[in-house]
Protein backbone atom coordinates (compact mmCIF):
# COMPACT_ATOMS: atom_id res chain seq x y z
CA UNK A 1 0.00 0.00 0.00
CA UNK A 2 1.02 3.49 -0.65
CA UNK A 3 1.56 5.59 2.19
CA UNK A 4 0.25 9.05 1.51
CA UNK A 5 2.82 12.08 3.09
CA UNK A 6 0.55 14.45 2.32
CA UNK A 7 -3.79 15.46 2.56
CA UNK A 8 -5.98 18.37 3.16
CA UNK A 9 -7.83 16.92 6.45
CA UNK A 10 -5.89 14.14 8.61
CA UNK A 11 -8.58 12.48 10.43
CA UNK A 12 -7.31 10.64 13.90
CA UNK A 13 -9.80 7.35 14.41
CA UNK A 14 -12.14 5.42 12.11
CA UNK A 15 -15.31 5.50 14.55
CA UNK A 16 -18.47 6.85 13.07
CA UNK A 17 -17.24 10.45 13.56
CA UNK A 18 -14.13 10.08 11.36
CA UNK A 19 -15.25 8.08 9.05
CA UNK A 20 -18.24 10.19 8.67
CA UNK A 21 -16.14 13.23 8.18
CA UNK A 22 -14.13 12.00 5.58
CA UNK A 23 -17.03 11.09 3.94
CA UNK A 24 -18.81 14.11 4.11
CA UNK A 25 -15.32 15.92 3.26
CA UNK A 26 -15.09 13.22 -0.16
CA UNK A 27 -18.27 14.71 -1.05
CA UNK A 28 -17.57 18.18 -0.96
CA UNK A 29 -14.24 17.19 -3.22
CA UNK A 30 -12.12 17.66 -0.09
CA UNK A 31 -9.44 14.97 0.31
CA UNK A 32 -8.50 13.05 3.68
CA UNK A 33 -6.72 10.77 5.19
CA UNK A 34 -8.30 8.43 8.15
CA UNK A 35 -5.80 6.93 10.75
CA UNK A 36 -6.94 4.09 13.06
CA UNK A 37 -4.88 2.16 15.50
CA UNK A 38 -6.90 -1.22 15.59
CA UNK A 39 -7.58 -3.70 12.95
CA UNK A 40 -10.76 -2.96 9.87
CA UNK A 41 -12.69 -6.51 11.19
CA UNK A 42 -12.28 -5.44 14.92
CA UNK A 43 -13.64 -1.74 14.24
CA UNK A 44 -16.26 -3.29 12.09
CA UNK A 45 -17.16 -5.80 14.93
CA UNK A 46 -17.73 -3.89 17.88
CA UNK A 47 -21.06 -3.88 19.29
CA UNK A 48 -22.29 -0.70 20.34
CA UNK A 49 -24.87 1.91 19.67
CA UNK A 50 -28.21 0.95 18.15
CA UNK A 51 -30.67 3.65 17.73
CA UNK A 52 -30.19 6.57 15.45
CA UNK A 53 -31.71 9.61 15.21
CA UNK A 54 -34.44 10.70 12.12
CA UNK A 55 -31.59 13.22 11.27
CA UNK A 56 -29.08 10.65 11.39
CA UNK A 57 -31.23 8.87 9.16
CA UNK A 58 -31.65 11.11 6.88
CA UNK A 59 -27.91 11.89 6.69
CA UNK A 60 -27.08 8.58 5.82
CA UNK A 61 -29.77 8.37 3.14
CA UNK A 62 -29.22 11.60 1.85
CA UNK A 63 -24.83 11.38 1.15
CA UNK A 64 -25.62 7.91 -0.21
CA UNK A 65 -24.69 5.24 2.23
CA UNK A 66 -28.11 4.32 3.55
CA UNK A 67 -29.48 1.91 1.49
CA UNK A 68 -28.56 -1.21 3.91
CA UNK A 69 -30.19 1.14 6.76
CA UNK A 70 -33.39 1.41 4.73
CA UNK A 71 -33.28 -2.74 3.92
CA UNK A 72 -32.18 -4.13 7.39
CA UNK A 73 -32.96 -1.41 10.03
CA UNK A 74 -35.82 -1.00 12.07
CA UNK A 75 -37.89 2.29 11.73
CA UNK A 76 -39.84 2.19 15.18
CA UNK A 77 -42.29 5.17 16.29
CA UNK A 78 -42.39 5.38 20.06
CA UNK A 79 -40.79 3.85 22.91
CA UNK A 80 -42.17 2.23 26.04
CA UNK A 81 -41.41 3.56 29.52
CA UNK A 82 -42.09 0.70 32.19
CA UNK A 83 -42.63 1.04 36.10
CA UNK A 84 -44.81 -0.44 38.49
CA UNK A 85 -45.18 -3.22 36.07
CA UNK A 86 -46.99 -1.32 33.49
CA UNK A 87 -45.98 -0.18 30.18
CA UNK A 88 -46.81 3.54 29.14
CA UNK A 89 -46.12 4.67 25.00
CA UNK A 90 -44.54 7.87 24.23
CA UNK A 91 -45.82 7.78 20.81
CA UNK A 92 -43.40 9.25 18.55
CA UNK A 93 -45.49 10.03 15.43
CA UNK A 94 -47.85 11.67 17.11
CA UNK A 95 -46.02 13.65 19.63
CA UNK A 96 -43.02 14.85 16.48
CA UNK A 97 -45.15 15.10 13.49
CA UNK A 98 -44.01 11.97 12.00
CA UNK A 99 -40.76 11.38 13.27
CA UNK A 100 -39.14 7.99 14.27
CA UNK A 101 -35.83 6.36 14.82
CA UNK A 102 -33.89 3.41 13.24
CA UNK A 103 -32.64 0.72 14.91
CA UNK A 104 -29.56 -0.29 12.93
CA UNK A 105 -26.40 -1.29 14.52
CA UNK A 106 -23.31 1.40 15.13
CA UNK A 107 -20.82 -1.57 13.79
CA UNK A 108 -23.14 -1.69 10.16
CA UNK A 109 -22.68 1.82 9.76
CA UNK A 110 -19.40 1.57 10.47
CA UNK A 111 -19.02 -0.96 7.24
CA UNK A 112 -21.11 0.61 5.15
CA UNK A 113 -19.15 4.26 5.55
CA UNK A 114 -15.61 2.61 5.16
CA UNK A 115 -17.16 0.32 2.04
CA UNK A 116 -18.16 3.65 0.66
CA UNK A 117 -14.75 5.36 1.35
CA UNK A 118 -12.39 2.90 0.24
CA UNK A 119 -15.36 2.04 -2.79
CA UNK A 120 -14.47 5.81 -3.64
CA UNK A 121 -10.98 5.31 -3.51
CA UNK A 122 -10.41 6.98 0.01
CA UNK A 123 -7.72 6.64 2.20
CA UNK A 124 -8.56 4.37 5.50
CA UNK A 125 -5.27 2.94 7.07
CA UNK A 126 -5.54 0.35 9.68
CA UNK A 127 -3.56 -0.88 12.61
CA UNK A 128 -1.17 1.94 12.44
CA UNK A 129 0.03 2.21 15.58
CA UNK A 130 2.05 4.88 18.06
CA UNK A 131 0.07 7.91 16.66
CA UNK A 132 0.89 11.32 17.84
CA UNK A 133 -0.47 14.83 16.21
CA UNK A 134 2.04 18.10 15.69
CA UNK A 135 2.03 21.51 14.68
CA UNK A 136 -1.29 22.20 14.67
CA UNK A 137 -0.85 25.20 17.17
CA UNK A 138 -1.85 28.37 14.98
CA UNK A 139 1.18 30.58 15.48
CA UNK A 140 3.42 27.59 14.40
CA UNK A 141 0.73 27.03 11.08
CA UNK A 142 2.45 29.33 9.48
CA UNK A 143 5.64 27.86 9.43
CA UNK A 144 5.35 24.75 9.35
CA UNK A 145 1.59 22.26 8.95
CA UNK A 146 0.47 20.00 11.19
CA UNK A 147 1.22 16.39 10.83
CA UNK A 148 0.08 12.97 12.17
CA UNK A 149 3.18 10.64 13.02
CA UNK A 150 2.52 7.15 12.91
CA UNK A 151 4.21 3.32 12.66
CA UNK A 152 2.82 1.20 10.27
CA UNK A 153 3.98 -2.14 8.66
CA UNK A 154 7.37 -1.07 10.92
CA UNK A 155 7.96 1.91 9.10
CA UNK A 156 8.03 5.68 10.52
CA UNK A 157 5.61 7.70 8.83
CA UNK A 158 4.31 11.56 8.67
CA UNK A 159 1.63 12.82 6.95
CA UNK A 160 1.13 16.93 6.79
CA UNK A 161 -2.18 18.63 6.23
CA UNK A 162 -3.97 21.62 6.43
CA UNK A 163 -6.21 20.31 9.75
CA UNK A 164 -6.63 17.77 11.50
CA UNK A 165 -9.79 15.92 13.55
CA UNK A 166 -9.49 14.44 16.32
CA UNK A 167 -11.92 11.69 16.13
CA UNK A 168 -10.30 9.24 18.33
CA UNK A 169 -12.92 8.38 21.11
CA UNK A 170 -12.55 8.88 24.65
CA UNK A 171 -9.29 7.47 25.20
CA UNK A 172 -7.57 9.06 21.97
CA UNK A 173 -4.70 10.59 21.50
CA UNK A 174 -6.03 14.24 20.62
CA UNK A 175 -7.51 15.76 23.45
CA UNK A 176 -4.72 14.66 25.97
CA UNK A 177 -2.04 17.04 22.80
CA UNK A 178 -4.05 20.09 23.28
CA UNK A 179 -2.04 22.01 26.02
CA UNK A 180 -3.94 21.26 29.42
CA UNK A 181 -4.18 25.16 30.41
CA UNK A 182 -6.83 25.93 27.57
CA UNK A 183 -9.17 23.31 28.01
CA UNK A 184 -12.03 23.15 31.00
CA UNK A 185 -13.25 19.93 31.61
CA UNK A 186 -16.91 19.01 32.90
CA UNK A 187 -17.53 15.71 34.28
CA UNK A 188 -19.72 13.51 36.18
CA UNK A 189 -19.07 9.91 37.08
CA UNK A 190 -22.51 7.94 37.58
CA UNK A 191 -22.64 4.85 40.49
CA UNK A 192 -23.71 2.50 38.00
CA UNK A 193 -22.79 0.73 34.61
CA UNK A 194 -24.62 -1.24 32.32
CA UNK A 195 -24.46 -5.03 31.80
CA UNK A 196 -25.60 -5.51 28.31
CA UNK A 197 -26.22 -8.53 26.75
CA UNK A 198 -26.83 -9.58 22.82
CA UNK A 199 -29.07 -12.70 22.82
CA UNK A 200 -30.21 -15.29 19.92
CA UNK A 201 -33.86 -14.40 20.86
CA UNK A 202 -37.01 -12.81 18.80
CA UNK A 203 -37.43 -9.56 20.71
CA UNK A 204 -40.45 -9.50 23.17
CA UNK A 205 -42.17 -6.50 21.81
CA UNK A 206 -41.76 -4.33 19.06
CA UNK A 207 -40.84 -1.16 20.61
CA UNK A 208 -37.62 -0.53 23.39
CA UNK A 209 -38.74 -0.81 26.78
CA UNK A 210 -36.94 1.80 29.22
CA UNK A 211 -38.23 0.19 32.85
CA UNK A 212 -37.58 1.63 36.12
CA UNK A 213 -37.51 -0.83 38.88
CA UNK A 214 -36.93 -1.44 42.90
CA UNK A 215 -33.69 -3.58 41.85
CA UNK A 216 -32.81 -0.81 39.09
CA UNK A 217 -33.03 -0.28 35.47
CA UNK A 218 -33.55 -2.45 32.65
CA UNK A 219 -33.57 -1.83 28.96
CA UNK A 220 -34.90 -4.32 26.72
CA UNK A 221 -33.94 -3.26 22.85
CA UNK A 222 -33.17 -5.38 19.73
CA UNK A 223 -31.14 -5.29 16.86
CA UNK A 224 -33.21 -7.56 14.14
CA UNK A 225 -36.28 -10.07 14.07
CA UNK A 226 -33.91 -12.46 15.87
CA UNK A 227 -32.07 -10.47 17.74
CA UNK A 228 -32.57 -9.58 21.29
CA UNK A 229 -30.10 -6.66 23.31
CA UNK A 230 -30.95 -6.33 26.47
CA UNK A 231 -29.37 -4.46 29.39
CA UNK A 232 -29.02 -4.33 33.20
CA UNK A 233 -28.33 -1.54 35.46
CA UNK A 234 -25.21 -3.24 37.63
CA UNK A 235 -21.95 -2.42 39.59
CA UNK A 236 -19.42 0.05 37.95
CA UNK A 237 -17.11 -1.57 38.45
CA UNK A 238 -18.71 -5.38 38.13
CA UNK A 239 -17.11 -8.70 37.28
CA UNK A 240 -18.97 -9.97 34.18
CA UNK A 241 -17.88 -13.48 35.66
CA UNK A 242 -20.17 -13.60 38.43
CA UNK A 243 -23.15 -13.11 35.72
CA UNK A 244 -23.78 -16.72 34.35
CA UNK A 245 -26.50 -16.70 31.49
CA UNK A 246 -29.01 -17.68 34.24
CA UNK A 247 -28.38 -15.37 36.39
CA UNK A 248 -28.97 -12.26 33.55
CA UNK A 249 -32.26 -13.96 32.85
CA UNK A 250 -33.80 -14.19 35.92
CA UNK A 251 -33.08 -10.59 36.46
CA UNK A 252 -34.19 -9.24 33.35
CA UNK A 253 -37.37 -11.11 34.11
CA UNK A 254 -37.71 -9.60 37.45
CA UNK A 255 -37.48 -6.18 36.26
CA UNK A 256 -39.19 -5.99 33.27
CA UNK A 257 -42.20 -8.25 34.49
CA UNK A 258 -45.44 -7.07 33.41
CA UNK A 259 -48.57 -8.78 33.60
CA UNK A 260 -49.31 -10.97 30.73
CA UNK A 261 -46.25 -10.02 29.36
CA UNK A 262 -43.21 -12.52 28.42
CA UNK A 263 -39.37 -11.99 27.79
CA UNK A 264 -37.97 -14.41 25.45
CA UNK A 265 -34.68 -16.14 26.11
CA UNK A 266 -32.50 -17.02 24.02
CA UNK A 267 -28.58 -18.20 23.73
CA UNK A 268 -26.43 -15.01 24.60
CA UNK A 269 -24.00 -14.29 21.98
CA UNK A 270 -22.04 -11.53 24.18
CA UNK A 271 -21.63 -10.06 26.99
CA UNK A 272 -19.79 -6.58 28.39
CA UNK A 273 -20.14 -3.79 31.27
CA UNK A 274 -19.87 -0.75 30.19
CA UNK A 275 -19.32 2.55 33.26
CA UNK A 276 -21.13 5.52 32.31
CA UNK A 277 -20.27 9.32 32.24
CA UNK A 278 -21.06 12.79 31.77
CA UNK A 279 -18.27 14.54 30.13
CA UNK A 280 -17.86 17.49 27.82
CA UNK A 281 -14.33 19.32 26.77
CA UNK A 282 -15.00 23.01 26.08
CA UNK A 283 -13.52 24.47 23.38
CA UNK A 284 -13.64 21.83 21.30
CA UNK A 285 -10.65 23.10 19.05
CA UNK A 286 -7.43 24.42 18.95
CA UNK A 287 -5.37 26.08 16.76
CA UNK A 288 -5.84 24.05 13.66
CA UNK A 289 -7.21 20.53 15.20
CA UNK A 290 -10.91 20.25 16.24
CA UNK A 291 -12.16 17.32 18.38
CA UNK A 292 -15.48 15.57 17.41
CA UNK A 293 -17.55 12.75 18.80
CA UNK A 294 -15.96 11.12 22.19
CA UNK A 295 -12.77 12.71 22.00
CA UNK A 296 -15.10 16.21 23.43
CA UNK A 297 -17.61 14.27 24.67
CA UNK A 298 -19.34 11.21 26.33
CA UNK A 299 -23.14 10.73 27.39
CA UNK A 300 -24.41 8.33 29.43
CA UNK A 301 -26.28 5.73 27.27
CA UNK A 302 -29.77 5.94 28.50
CA UNK A 303 -30.50 8.84 26.07
CA UNK A 304 -29.12 6.62 22.98
CA UNK A 305 -27.15 9.98 22.14
CA UNK A 306 -23.16 9.05 21.60
CA UNK A 307 -23.82 7.74 18.11
CA UNK A 308 -25.47 10.51 16.89
CA UNK A 309 -23.94 13.43 18.62
CA UNK A 310 -20.52 12.43 17.06
CA UNK A 311 -22.25 12.36 13.77
CA UNK A 312 -23.85 16.02 14.48
CA UNK A 313 -20.14 16.97 15.16
CA UNK A 314 -19.07 16.15 12.08
CA UNK A 315 -21.68 17.82 10.26
CA UNK A 316 -20.54 21.34 11.56
CA UNK A 317 -16.67 20.77 10.93
CA UNK A 318 -17.35 19.44 7.21
CA UNK A 319 -19.38 22.29 6.41
CA UNK A 320 -16.73 24.57 8.04
CA UNK A 321 -13.97 22.95 6.09
CA UNK A 322 -16.10 23.32 2.68
CA UNK A 323 -16.11 27.12 3.17
CA UNK A 324 -13.01 27.33 4.06
CA UNK A 325 -11.61 25.87 0.98
CA UNK A 326 -14.56 27.08 -1.64
CA UNK A 327 -13.93 31.17 -0.11
CA UNK A 328 -10.78 30.90 2.02
CA UNK A 329 -12.94 32.68 4.69
CA UNK A 330 -12.64 30.80 8.47
CA UNK A 331 -15.83 32.09 10.36
CA UNK A 332 -17.59 29.08 10.39
CA UNK A 333 -14.43 26.92 11.29
CA UNK A 334 -13.13 29.47 14.14
CA UNK A 335 -17.10 29.18 15.21
CA UNK A 336 -17.52 25.29 15.14
CA UNK A 337 -17.05 24.74 19.12
CA UNK A 338 -19.50 27.45 19.73
CA UNK A 339 -21.93 26.00 17.28
CA UNK A 340 -21.68 22.40 18.14
CA UNK A 341 -21.23 23.18 22.01
CA UNK A 342 -24.89 24.27 22.09
CA UNK A 343 -26.47 20.86 20.79
CA UNK A 344 -23.73 19.03 22.89
CA UNK A 345 -25.17 20.79 26.41
CA UNK A 346 -28.47 20.35 25.22
CA UNK A 347 -27.71 16.32 24.86
CA UNK A 348 -26.08 16.33 27.63
CA UNK A 349 -28.89 17.27 29.81
CA UNK A 350 -31.14 14.56 28.39
CA UNK A 351 -28.88 11.98 28.60
CA UNK A 352 -28.68 13.49 32.48
CA UNK A 353 -32.41 13.67 32.74
CA UNK A 354 -33.17 10.50 31.39
CA UNK A 355 -30.57 8.67 33.45
CA UNK A 356 -31.90 10.28 36.54
CA UNK A 357 -35.41 9.45 36.45
CA UNK A 358 -34.64 5.57 35.33
CA UNK A 359 -31.56 4.45 37.58
CA UNK A 360 -31.72 3.11 41.36
CA UNK A 361 -28.93 5.16 42.80
CA UNK A 362 -27.05 3.59 46.06
CA UNK A 363 -28.10 4.81 49.67
CA UNK A 364 -31.69 4.10 48.07
CA UNK A 365 -33.05 7.25 49.60
CA UNK A 366 -36.81 7.12 49.64
CA UNK A 367 -37.50 10.75 48.72
CA UNK A 368 -35.48 10.43 45.77
CA UNK A 369 -37.40 7.42 45.05
CA UNK A 370 -40.54 8.72 45.01
CA UNK A 371 -40.11 11.79 43.07
CA UNK A 372 -38.27 9.57 40.41
CA UNK A 373 -42.14 8.07 40.25
CA UNK A 374 -43.65 11.33 40.29
CA UNK A 375 -41.04 12.70 37.09
CA UNK A 376 -42.65 9.32 35.24
CA UNK A 377 -45.89 9.78 36.13
CA UNK A 378 -45.95 13.03 34.74
CA UNK A 379 -43.94 12.15 31.45
CA UNK A 380 -46.12 9.72 30.53
CA UNK A 381 -49.52 11.53 31.65
CA UNK A 382 -48.64 14.74 30.52
CA UNK A 383 -48.92 15.27 26.59
CA UNK A 384 -46.28 18.61 27.03
CA UNK A 385 -43.90 16.31 29.27
CA UNK A 386 -44.15 13.06 26.43
CA UNK A 387 -43.67 15.88 23.69
CA UNK A 388 -41.07 17.15 25.71
CA UNK A 389 -38.87 13.50 25.81
CA UNK A 390 -39.83 12.90 22.24
CA UNK A 391 -38.08 15.65 20.41
CA UNK A 392 -35.21 15.00 22.20
CA UNK A 393 -35.21 11.46 21.64
CA UNK A 394 -36.04 11.42 17.94
CA UNK A 395 -32.75 14.60 17.70
CA UNK A 396 -33.62 17.94 18.09
CA UNK A 397 -33.10 19.98 14.75
CA UNK A 398 -29.39 20.70 13.89
CA UNK A 399 -29.09 24.75 14.49
CA UNK A 400 -26.15 25.93 12.66
P1 LIG B 1 -15.41 5.87 18.62
O1 LIG B 1 -16.51 5.06 18.06
O2 LIG B 1 -14.86 5.51 19.95
O3 LIG B 1 -14.25 5.84 17.55
C1 LIG B 1 -12.93 6.28 17.81
C2 LIG B 1 -11.96 5.50 16.97
O4 LIG B 1 -10.65 5.99 17.18
C3 LIG B 1 -11.95 4.02 17.33
O5 LIG B 1 -12.10 3.24 16.16
C4 LIG B 1 -10.59 3.83 18.00
O6 LIG B 1 -10.09 2.52 17.81
C5 LIG B 1 -9.76 4.90 17.31
N1 LIG B 1 -8.60 5.34 18.10
C6 LIG B 1 -8.50 5.53 19.42
N2 LIG B 1 -7.27 5.94 19.75
C7 LIG B 1 -6.57 6.03 18.60
C8 LIG B 1 -5.24 6.38 18.28
N3 LIG B 1 -4.37 6.74 19.23
N4 LIG B 1 -4.85 6.35 17.00
C9 LIG B 1 -5.72 5.99 16.02
N5 LIG B 1 -6.98 5.63 16.26
C10 LIG B 1 -7.41 5.65 17.54
N6 LIG B 1 -24.68 6.00 21.10
C11 LIG B 1 -25.88 6.21 20.48
O7 LIG B 1 -26.02 7.21 19.74
N7 LIG B 1 -26.94 5.35 20.59
C12 LIG B 1 -26.84 4.24 21.36
O8 LIG B 1 -27.79 3.46 21.38
C13 LIG B 1 -25.60 3.99 22.06
N8 LIG B 1 -25.44 2.89 22.81
C14 LIG B 1 -24.22 2.59 23.33
C15 LIG B 1 -24.07 1.41 24.01
C16 LIG B 1 -22.82 1.08 24.53
C17 LIG B 1 -22.68 -0.22 25.28
C18 LIG B 1 -21.70 1.95 24.34
C19 LIG B 1 -20.33 1.60 24.87
C20 LIG B 1 -21.83 3.13 23.65
C21 LIG B 1 -23.09 3.47 23.15
N9 LIG B 1 -23.28 4.65 22.45
C22 LIG B 1 -24.52 4.91 21.88
C23 LIG B 1 -22.18 5.61 22.28
C24 LIG B 1 -21.50 5.48 20.91
O9 LIG B 1 -21.10 4.16 20.69
C25 LIG B 1 -20.30 6.43 20.84
O10 LIG B 1 -20.71 7.71 21.23
C26 LIG B 1 -19.70 6.49 19.42
O11 LIG B 1 -18.95 5.34 19.17
C27 LIG B 1 -18.83 7.73 19.23
O12 LIG B 1 -18.19 7.68 17.98
P2 LIG B 1 -16.73 8.27 17.78
O13 LIG B 1 -16.42 8.07 16.33
O14 LIG B 1 -16.68 9.63 18.34
O15 LIG B 1 -15.78 7.41 18.69
C1 LIG C 1 -29.52 0.80 22.77
C2 LIG C 1 -28.58 1.46 23.53
C3 LIG C 1 -28.96 2.54 24.28
O1 LIG C 1 -28.04 3.21 24.99
C4 LIG C 1 -30.27 2.96 24.33
O2 LIG C 1 -30.64 4.00 25.10
C5 LIG C 1 -31.22 2.29 23.57
C6 LIG C 1 -30.83 1.21 22.79
C7 LIG C 1 -29.11 -0.35 21.95
O3 LIG C 1 -27.92 -0.71 22.01
O4 LIG C 1 -29.94 -0.90 21.24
Amino acid sequence: MLIPSRTQVGIVGAGPAGLMLSHLLHLQGIESVVIENRSRQYVEERVRAGVLEHGTVSLLTETGVGERMKREGMVHHGIELRFHERGHRIDFEDLTGGKGITIYSQHEVVKDLTNARLAAGGQVLFEVEKVSVHDFDDSQATRSKPKIRYRKDAQNCELTCDFLAGCDGFHGICRPSIPAAVLVEYERIYPFGWLGILAEAPPSSDELIYTYHDRGFALLSMRSEKISRLYLQCQPEEDIDLWPDERIWQELNTRLASEGWHLTHGPILQKGVTGMRSFVVEPMQYGRMFLAGDSAHIVPPTGAKGLNLAVADVRVLARGLADFYATGRRELLDAYSQTCLRRVWKVQRFSWWMTSMLHRFPGDNPFDNRRQLAELDYVTSSRAASQSLAENYVGLPMEW
